[in-house]
């Protein structure tokens, strides 16, 4: 049936933006492949385990940057603006508190995340270097989450960071000098708590947003591995028997190891 005049106006009032910014940019297509790439049909629930992570992270980035628009940290300061948060700003005790165990559900689900990776044998070649990069970003994580300790600057924090920084100084050869360079002085005092607001909010925070848009290009460019008992996996029975695309050798469609590449 032909469409009708109407039809027509409203795809090309749609289509007009979106055909623009495609021309310029290619971003159009880039989100398309990125949402219609193939999956393996035996993808499973432990397979959303990143991209929950990745929730979780966002859900941290967004309630940070709310805290931050409130919280001072100077050691006077810091305590009494974390208490305004929480008593007098309109669902402050809301952002507050989705940061505070949102931290935990982050690091928790990191750990499922690479649990699954793990056991799903997804580590091995050529997922390698996106292992490498998840590592890193398991340390940044635990960074945020040492650093944000300190900031509402009670006793317990306090006290937990001066065990952290200890433990820090006790580590083989640069153990010293990373703590000295975190608290910056003798004492944890002033300088340790603008030190670590800089790292919790702005250098981890960076860091991680940065290498968790490599690790996702990774996963689109390598694609996500199948489970290990699936038929789909590499150098299972029925993928022997599958003939072998015609791709060129390398990255884009990784052959198994020691198979002849096409
Ligand atoms: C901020 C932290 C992280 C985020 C947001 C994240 C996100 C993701 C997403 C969305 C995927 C694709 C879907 C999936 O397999 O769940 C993925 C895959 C992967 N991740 Fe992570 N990840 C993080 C941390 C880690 C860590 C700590 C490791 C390991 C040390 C890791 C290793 C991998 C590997 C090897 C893959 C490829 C898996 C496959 O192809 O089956 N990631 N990640």
């Amino acid at each position: 049936m032909a469409k009708s005049e109407r039809r027509k106006q409203v795809e090309g009032l749609v289509l007009y933006p979106l055909d623009w910014l495609e021309e310029r940019s290619g971003l159009v297509g880039g989100i398309r492949y990125f949402l219609f790439r193939k999956v393996p049909s035996d993808a499973n629930w432990a397979h959303t385990l990143g991209s929950a992570t990745l929730t979780a992270f966002l859900v941290q980035a967004i309630t940070g940057v709310i805290l931050a628009m409130f919280y001072n940290p100077s050691p006077n300061e810091a305590y009494a603006s974390i208490q305004h948060i929480t008593n007098d700003v309109t669902f402050g005790w809301l952002v507050r508190g989705m940061h505070r165990w949102g931290a935990s559900v982050f690091i928790i689900l990191l750990f499922f995340h690479m649990a699954r990776v793990f056991l799903y044998g997804a580590y091995k070649y050529p997922r390698e270097l996106n292992w490498i990069i998840g590592v890193i970003l398991l340390i940044l994580g635990m960074f945020e989450g040492f650093t944000g300790y300190l900031l509402p600057f009670d006793q317990t924090a306090y006290w937990a960071t001066v065990v952290g920084m200890n433990i820090t100084a006790n580590g083989p050869f640069v153990g010293t000098i990373m703590a000295q360079i975190l608290q910056g002085g003798p004492d944890i005092g002033p300088t340790t708590l603008s030190r670590f607001y800089s790292l919790h909010m702005l250098v981890a925070p960076g860091l991680i947003f940065a290498l968790i848009g490599l690790h996702l290009y990774l996963v689109v460019r390598l694609g996500v591995s199948s489970p290990p008992w699936s038929k789909e996996a590499a150098g299972s029975e029925h993928a022997e028997q599958e003939p072998e695309p015609p791709a060129r050798a390398g990255l884009v469609s990784p052959t198994t190891r020691g198979r002849p590449t096409p």
